[in-house]
């Protein structure tokens, strides 16, 4: 054998399933516990989806069944879109396969979750996913389904004509996995879950142990985010390539106007006049340097309008108020939103509500719910933006006290999450979010410290009240005793009338 035979041995391609089978941690099934977790979350995720595709109000049960006391089977079944039965084993059985790689908010986007714990099932237990499914054409499908590893592709193991009795999907994952100690975790994702979709109804049910409903907290489902064109500022030479090839567009100008949002008439010439390009030089004609130097220009040049964000659905006022109020019994509830804004190129929006509750842990610094595109993040709060940039907000400006349990709820929505890992539990740390994040947490401190404030002022009227409601009735007793009455006269109506419009008496 040469040695240049010898140097090639050992090089070789993996494919997505492989890479994601030995790297399991960095989608969520790093160990027992986060597996359980995972694997609600991913089809859960999934089910919420469909039903907002569907614009149905979200039912979903969730079933926990404990056969042994390592293994477990998750089972999730809802009343959304269903899957095209030629896409089922695709979007079962193959990793980084799906439909949501357009340019709205979703809550999945990689094509991963489902693939992931169905993945981590079949390792652990040797067993396929389940999928019964109904479209709006016929009247149901189940498949058993495995993933062939090493080449990324579905396996199907069995596939039949089974009646469903309305539209939907049930996904059924066996598993191994600690349920005793992700019980805590997966009940308060699902309860996070109906604040951030107060639409959606939940139930769960595990074993004989448990079942429970929560959410239908509000009766209206969202508007569908409308998918949107690039804006210029992600244009990139790739991007820029992709968008050349589809374009039945010859000249520069109108494949301008016609491939990105917010490129009118007005600013496409106006940018083509500053690079010093004719509106009809032929786009497939540019070479690589002109497509670098267009790229760079659309990404700088400021005459563009900010991206859509139709392509968003931010919770809102209304919800978020209602959502939070009674999931956690919270008193003062204020709410506030930034946005929208970009970063690099895609929309973005930040709100969020501020309230005190018994159940919040008493801190200098309010205690922060995160969520993503209306999913709650409950793992690796310390490598994200939103908990990064709250800790440098002087809280106790803002009247934060350790004495008074406050809380803040915050959500973030884009056509893109900058998640720093295929796990989705963090957001990543950029500039633009940094900043809006930090003017939103101002926005909530002053109103938090406008509510403390008055708290304070009328705690101190009340102890003045007090006293003076003292001194009157000793004067009305002295008084009365002086010119011989058995009984001392009222005197609640001379403090009423000092202290009327001040605070309740
Ligand atoms: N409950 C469901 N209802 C409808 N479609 C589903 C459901 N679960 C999965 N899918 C389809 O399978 C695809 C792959 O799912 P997944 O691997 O979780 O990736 P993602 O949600 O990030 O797209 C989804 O894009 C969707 O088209
Ligand atoms: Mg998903």
């Amino acid at each position: 054998m040469s040695k240049t035979q010898r140097k090639d041995e050992g090089f070789r391609s993996i494919s997505p399933a492989e890479f994601f089978y030995r790297n399991r941690q960095m989608a969520g099934f790093g160990n027992p516990t986060q597996a359980v977790y995972s694997t609600v979350r991913e089809l859960v995720e999934n089910s919420l989806d469909a039903c907002e595709d569907a614009q149905r109000l979200p039912k979903i049960r969730v079933d926990i069944e404990s056969s042994l006391s390592d293994t477990l089977t998750v089972t999730v079944a809802d009343n959304g879109t269903g899957v095209p039965y030629d896409q089922v084993p695709e979007a079962f059985g193959r990793v980084l396969y799906g439909s949501k790689y357009d340019r709205r908010q979703r809550r999945g986007s990689f094509g991963l979750g489902v693939t992931m714990a169905v993945l981590h099932g079949q390792i652990t237990t040797d067993s396929p996913v389940l999928v019964h499914t109904r479209d709006d054409k016929s009247s149901g499908m189940s498949y058993n389904i495995l993933v062939d590893i090493e080449q990324n592709v579905p396996v199907v193991e069995e596939e039949q004509v089974r009646y469903r009795d309305h539209e939907g999907t049930t996904v059924s994952i066996r598993l191994r996995g600690d349920l005793r100690r992700a019980q805590e975790r997966v009940l308060e994702y699902l309860r996070l879950t109906t604040v951030a979709s107060p639409h959606a109804r939940l139930r769960l049910v595990i074993d004989d142990s448990l079942d429970m409903t929560i959410g239908g907290l509000v009766d209206t489902v969202p508007a569908l985010p409308v998918p949107s064109k690039p804006h210029p500022r992600a244009a990139d030479v790739e991007l820029l390539r992709k968008l050349i090839e589809k374009s039945e567009h010859k000249g520069l100008r109108s494949f301008l106007i016609d491939s990105f949002q917010q490129v009118g008439g007005r600013s496409a010439s106006r940018l083509l006049r500053f690079m010093g390009l004719h509106p009809d030089t032929e786009v497939k004609a540019l070479n690589r340097e002109e497509l670098s130097l267009l790229g760079t220009v659309l990404r700088s040049f400021d005459g563009f309008g900010r991206p859509d964000s139709r392509s968003l659905s931010p919770v809102g006022q209304d919800d978020f108020h209602k959502s939070v109020e009674s999931t956690f019994n919270a008193s003062l509830v204020r709410f506030a939103g930034r946005g929208p804004s970009e970063w690099e190129g895609n929309v973005f929006m930040l709100e969020g509500v501020v309230c005190y509750g018994d159940e919040f842990p008493a801190a200098d610094i309010p205690s922060m719910y995160r969520f993503a595109n209306r999913v709650p993040l409950l793992y690796d709060a310390s490598e994200c933006v939103l908990m990064k940039t709250l800790k440098r907000v002087n809280w106790s400006r803002y009247g934060a006290r350790g004495s008074q349990p406050a809380a803040l709820f915050i959500h973030f929505c884009s056509t893109k999450v900058p998640y720093k890992a295929a796990g989705k539990q963090s957001i990543a740390h950029l500039p633009q979010i940094e900043e809006e994040a930090l003017a939103l947490y101002r926005k909530l401190g002053r109103a938090l410290n406008m509510f403390v404030k008055k708290k304070e002022r009328s705690s101190r009227e009340r102890k003045k009240i007090r006293d003076f409601s003292k001194m009157f009735n000793l004067m009305a007793r002295y008084g009365a005793a002086l010119a011989g009455y058995d009984n001392a006269p009222s005197t609640s109506h001379m403090v009423r009338r000092l202290f009327e419009g001040d605070v309740d008496v």
